[in-house]
């Protein structure tokens, strides 16, 4: 991992209560990569009896798993009581801060998965491992994190205009594969998603919606903003594509693990 400073939880998890309301409205990716890990997790024979959703926030993956294997329940875990309290009636919700870990269940959960958590909590590589550990022989985890070589025009433009990157610090993928055991990865896959838009301030703005907009890496002022917006490259300069000219690339990991 590129360093930086450890951030605290407790503004990670403020940051999401603030953005709950507008969660679903923005976080179009989040939806696509939960409709992408439920279609996975049918291919697996995964046993049934503990479920759990490992930052639900709103709950797209909870729900997506939910329609894939009918009957099955999922808890949706989350440190952020505004994300758990816009859930449907009737769902399991568990209010935890996963920084110090799981939750003492009574019974080992047959299936972890987390979309979009890992790298918010502190010491991504430990939980990770702390993640697997927790399963039963059988068990699986299906994961899927943004990791490092994400936003790549972001950190271009802000080397081209002189400033700090201040994206958040993404973990190392090759560090998180040295955590887990050898012989249960089933599936280990980097996708790109390139997101476009009119400016580089919209391709960020949905960040902050959606409460993702906590980091490590520093500040900047209005001024030194608006030097590296100058300096973000375009995709495309054509004038029939001002909508999309600029972009944003995110690099996630799509993990599937088996004990
Ligand atoms: C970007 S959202 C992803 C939500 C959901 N998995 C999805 O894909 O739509 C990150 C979620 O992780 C939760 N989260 C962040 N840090 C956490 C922590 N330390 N403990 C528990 N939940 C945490 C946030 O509250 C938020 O709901």
């Amino acid at each position: 991992m590129a360093g930086g400073p450890v951030i605290r939880s407790d503004k990670v998890l403020e940051r999401f209560n603030r953005a709950a309301p507008s969660y679903d409205r923005e976080a179009l990716l989040q939806r696509a990569m939960a409709w992408r890990l439920a279609q996975l997790s049918r291919r697996c024979s995964i046993p049934r009896g503990l479920w759990a959703d490992l930052g639900s926030g709103t709950g797209h993956l909870a729900a997506a798993l939910e329609a894939a294997h009918v009957g099955q329940r999922v808890i949706r875990l989350d440190g952020s009581a505004a994300m758990l309290n816009s859930h449907p009636r009737g769902t399991r919700t568990l209010r935890h801060d996963l920084s110090s870990g799981l939750p003492d269940w009574p019974e080992p959960p047959q299936l972890l998965v987390s979309s979009f958590v890992l790298h918010w909590l502190p010491d991504p590589v430990l939980q990770l491992r702390r993640w697997v550990d927790a399963l039963p022989k059988g068990g699986w985890l299906a994961l899927a994190v943004p990791i490092d070589g994400s936003f790549p025009q972001w950190h271009q433009a802000a080397r081209d205009a002189g400033q700090v990157c201040t994206a958040l610090t993404m973990p190392v993928r090759e560090h998180l594969m040295a955590a887990l055991p050898d012989g249960t990865v089933q599936r280990d896959e980097c996708l790109t998603f390139t997101q476009r838009a009119a400016s580089p301030l919209r391709l960020l703005q949905p960040m902050s919606s959606i409460g993702a907009s906590v980091t490590n890496g520093g500040r900047l002022s209005p001024g030194q903003w608006k030097a590296v917006f100058r300096a973000w490259p375009q995709a495309d300069a054509s004038p029939r594509s001002a909508l999309t000219r600029f972009a944003l690339t995110w690099r996630m990991w799509v993990l599937m693990v088996k004990r």
